[in-house]
C-alpha cells in the first residue's frame, strides 16, 4: 500500500426528517448566505424547510446557480457576502452548488483575481469561509470533500480546484429529498458515482486489499441498485442506499493508499465544456474506450474488475476484459445514459478542438502513470465516437 495521510473533517447528518438539524449545526449568530440552483429547492419545500431550520437568524439567499457552476454566477454570490457582511453558507442542491458554494467560500477574502484559484487548482488559496450543505442530489460526493469544479463561461474553461478549507463543516442527506428528480439525474448520479470508484480502483495492484474490496463493495451495490432508483422513486431503501454510497465513492477514502486516475473526467470536462454535456454522460461516453485504449497498462486490475464485480470467470484473459469492458458500457446504457459522442451530435471533427482545450488547461500527461498524453487522448476520444 501507498503512504497516505487521511482527515476527513465533515459530519454527515444522515435520514429522513435530518434537515431541521440545520439549527444545532449553524452558529446561533451566524449571518447566513443561503445558495441554491434553479427551481427545483423552492419548488419541492427543500427551501422552505431549511429556512424554517434556521430561524431568526440573520439569512440572504442567492439563487440561480446554474449545472456545471459558472465564474461569473459566482462573483455575484462573492459581491452579496461582502457587500452584505456575511459569515457563514449554506448550499441547498445538488454537485454544482455545492462546488459553487465551495468556490465563492475560497474567492470572498481572496486578495487577487479569484480566477486563478482555478489556474493554480487551489495551490495559492489561504482560507475559506465556514459553509455547510444540504444534499438533494446523490452523484458527486460534494458534499464530504474538499473538490469543485468551476466553468468560466467566457472561455469555455471547467477546471477543478481542491483545497482543505473547502470541506464542508456538515452535510446534510435526507434520501425522501431526491425523490423528485428526473429520471435523467437519478441515472447521472449513478454513472458519475461509479465512474468516481473506477477512478480510483482501476489503476494497478498496490496491495490495497481493504480498498480494493471496499471499491468492488460500492460498485456492486450500484449495479444492483441503479435500475431500481429509476423504477421505483419512493423507495426509500434504494434512495438511502444509493445516497450514503454516492458519498462513499469520493470522501477519499477508498483512494487512501492506492494510486488514482481521474483521465476519464478530465477528458469528460473538456466535454461539458464545449459542448453542454450533462458529466455523468461525459463519463460514460469516455471511460468504456478510456479502458480499452489503455488496457495493458490496467490489466492486471482490469482483470480483478472483470471477476470480482461482474463474475466474469471463462475466456481468456483478452476476452475476460473485453468483456468488463462491454458490461460497464451496457450498464450504463441500461440507465438511459447513452455512450457514444454521435449520440450528442458530436463528430469527429470536434476532436481537434477537444485535444487542443485539454493541452490549453495542461492535461497532458494524466493518468495513474501520467502516460495519458495527448495523442492517447485523442485516441480515447476517436474510441468514443
Ligand atoms: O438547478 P435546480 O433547479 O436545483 O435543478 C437541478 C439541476 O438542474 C436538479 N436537481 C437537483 N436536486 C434536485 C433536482 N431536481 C429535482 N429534485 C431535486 N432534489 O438537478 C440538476 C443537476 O444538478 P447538478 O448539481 O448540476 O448535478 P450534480 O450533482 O450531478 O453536479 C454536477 C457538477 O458537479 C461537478 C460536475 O463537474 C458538475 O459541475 N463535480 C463535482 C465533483 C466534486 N466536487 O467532487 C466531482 C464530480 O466528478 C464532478 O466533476
Ligand atoms: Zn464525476
Amino acid at each position: 500500500m501507498q503512504n497516505f495521510e487521511y482527515h476527513n473533517p465533515t459530519r454527515i447528518v444522515f435520514g429522513q426528517g435530518a434537515i431541521a438539524r440545520v439549527n444545532d449545526l449553524v452558529p446561533a449568530t451566524a449571518r447566513v448566505l443561503v445558495l441554491y440552483g434553479g427551481t427545483s429547492a423552492k419548488k419541492n419545500g427543500t427551501l422552505d424547510e431549511v429556512k424554517a431550520a434556521l430561524g431568526a437568524r440573520e439569512i440572504r439567499e442567492f439563487g440561480g446557480i446554474e449545472p456545471n457552476p459558472t465564474f461569473e454566477t459566482l462573483m455575484e454570490a462573492v459581491a452579496v457576502v461582502r457587500r452584505e457582511k456575511l459569515d457563514f453558507l449554506l448550499a441547498v442542491g445538488g454537485g454544482s452548488v455545492i462546488d459553487g458554494t465551495k468556490f465563492v467560500a475560497a474567492a470572498v477574502h481572496f486578495e487577487g483575481d479569484p480566477w486563478t484559484i482555478l489556474e493554480t487548482h487551489g495551490a495559492n488559496v489561504t482560507g475559506a469561509l465556514p459553509f455547510g450543505s444540504v444534499l438533494t442530489l446523490p452523484a458527486t460526493g460534494s458534499e464530504m470533500n474538499n473538490g469543485a469544479v468551476v466553468t468560466r463561461r467566457a472561455t469555455q474553461a471547467k477546471l477543478a480546484f481542491r483545497h482543505v478549507s473547502v470541506f464542508p463543516q456538515f452535510s446534510v442527506l435526507d434520501p425522501t429529498k431526491t425523490y423528485t428528480l428526473p429520471p435523467r439525474q437519478i441515472a447521472n448520479g449513478v454513472v458519475d458515482a461509479f465512474t468516481h470508484i473506477v477512478e480510483q480502483y482501476l489503476t494497478y495492484p498496490v496491495n490495497g486489499f481493504a480498498q480494493d474490496r471496499f471499491a468492488e463493495g460500492l460498485l456492486q451495490t450500484l449495479i444492483e441498485i441503479g435500475p431500481k432508483a429509476l423504477a421505483h422513486p419512493h423507495d426509500y431503501a434504494i434512495r438511502s442506499n444509493l445516497m450514503w454510497v454516492a458519498t462513499l465513492a469520493l470522501n477519499g477514502l477508498i483512494g487512501a493508499g492506492v494510486p488514482q486516475d481521474w483521465a476519464t473526467h478530465m477528458v469528460g470536462h473538456e466535454l461539458t465544456a464545449r459542448y453542454d454535456i450533462d458529466h455523468a454522460r461525459t463519463l460514460a461516453i469516455v471511460l468504456p474506450s478510456m479502458l480499452q485504449v489503455r488496457r495493458d497498462s490496467k490489466r492486471a486490475k482490469l482483470l480483478q474488475y472483470a471477476e470480482r464485480v461482474w463474475q466474469i470467470t471463462s475466456g481468456d484473459d483478452d476476452a475476460r476484459i473485453d468483456e468488463a469492458i462491454a458490461r460497464t458500457r451496457a450498464f450504463f446504457e441500461s440507465l438511459d445514459v447513452t455512450t457514444r459522442l454521435a449520440d450528442y451530435n458530436v463528430g469527429a471533427d470536434a476532436i481537434d478542438g477537444l485535444v487542443a482545450q485539454l493541452e490549453a488547461h495542461g492535461m497532458t500527461q494524466l493518468g495513474e502513470h501520467n502516460d495519458v498524453t495527448l495523442d492517447v487522448s485523442r485516441r480515447v476520444l476517436e474510441a468514443s465516437l
